[in-house]
């Protein structure tokens, strides 16, 4: 009979596998006294599909009275697309649900597509920073210092939200008003295996918390403790209808892409801690004088 043979009982573990969503520690972006507000950076449209869905979705699951933003730093006009890609990137939006009223994409001369230029962390602070102040965001979401695919443009937005993160006012790394949660850029040779990736992320995922049921202390002890999401098919599913809307970027590779990578399915995540700056370089940043005595 189908149901006791072998092969039968693994496809079915493998397909409800496959099925169901996951995520570890996801509740770092959200677990704050404000209400949470997340911040997702990215550099061009079609990151927010291409790599960042699963979180996006994980978060909207978990706690749906987060809000989550989305800023854009670029129109992605590096073949002149620029016009027709921002338009895009509204499709995808709608998709992964994050509304108009909370996504913006900007196109700044400083900041713009280009494979070969990395973007000064002091712009990119700076033009960030009024989107964080008036929606009283408490996390960022963004790439890493290897930004997935090595594009510089990536590359540099951890380093200027970290920039941003340390010239506020209220800054202090102990008790940070403003978090910053980076992308981890996973081996080459983990990054192209598709359907496997969420197959292998689960079994991690449930030694983890299996390890930490065991041993809650250390759990807590661990400073920075890496958080994930994990598609299941619906998630997966949602992703590509994304991606589908981005129709100006669907040659035959990123069709390859979308089948074969990591980041489809999986997203894990690691916070990233800027120094609070001295003394000194806050009183030379201070534009009062010290009171004369
Ligand atoms: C990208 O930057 C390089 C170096 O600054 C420049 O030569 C090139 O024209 C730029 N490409 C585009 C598409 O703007
Ligand atoms: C930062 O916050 C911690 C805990 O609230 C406090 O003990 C420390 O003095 C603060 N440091 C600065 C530089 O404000």
């Amino acid at each position: 009979m189908f149901a006791f043979s072998l092969p039968g009982l693994l496809v079915s573990l493998l397909f409800t596998l496959l099925l169901r969503p996951s995520s570890y520690n996801i509740d770092i972006f959200t677990s704050t006294e404000a209400s949470p507000r997340i911040l997702l950076l990215t550099a061009h449209p079609d990151d927010e599909c291409m790599f960042f869905a699963p979180t996006l979705l994980a978060i909207q699951r978990q706690d749906p009275a987060a809000e989550i933003y989305s800023l854009c730093l670029s129109v992605g006009d590096a073949d002149g697309l620029g016009d027709v890609r921002k338009k895009e990137l509204e499709g995808s939006l709608d998709v992964l649900g994050i509304p108009a009223g909370r996504r913006w994409v900007l196109n700044h001369p400083q900041l713009q597509d280009n494979i070969s230029v990395y973007w000064d962390a002091e712009v990119i602070a700076g033009v960030v920073r009024p989107y964080i102040v008036e929606h009283a965001i408490n996390s960022v979401l963004t790439f890493d210092t290897q930004g997935i695919s090595s594009h510089p443009n990536h590359i540099s937005l951890p380093g200027g939200v970290a920039h941003l993160i340390s010239s506020l006012p209220e800054h202090n790394s102990s008790t940070p008003s403003l978090r910053l949660f980076s992308l981890i850029t996973v081996p080459l040779a983990q990054k192209y295996i598709g359907p496997l990736s969420p197959l292998l992320a689960k079994l991690d995922l449930t030694l983890n918390k299996f390890i930490d049921a065991l041993n809650p202390t250390e759990a807590e002890l661990r400073p920075a403790v890496p958080a994930a999401a994990v598609s299941g098919l619906l998630e997966y599913r949602t992703a590509l209808v994304a991606m589908q809307k981005h129709w100006s970027q669907l040659v035959w590779f990123r069709w390859l892409y979308v089948s074969f990578s990591r980041y489809m399915w999986v997203n894990e995540w690691r916070e990233v801690i800027p120094s609070t700056p001295t003394a000194q370089t806050l009183a030379a940043e201070d534009p009062t004088p010290p009171p004369k005595r």
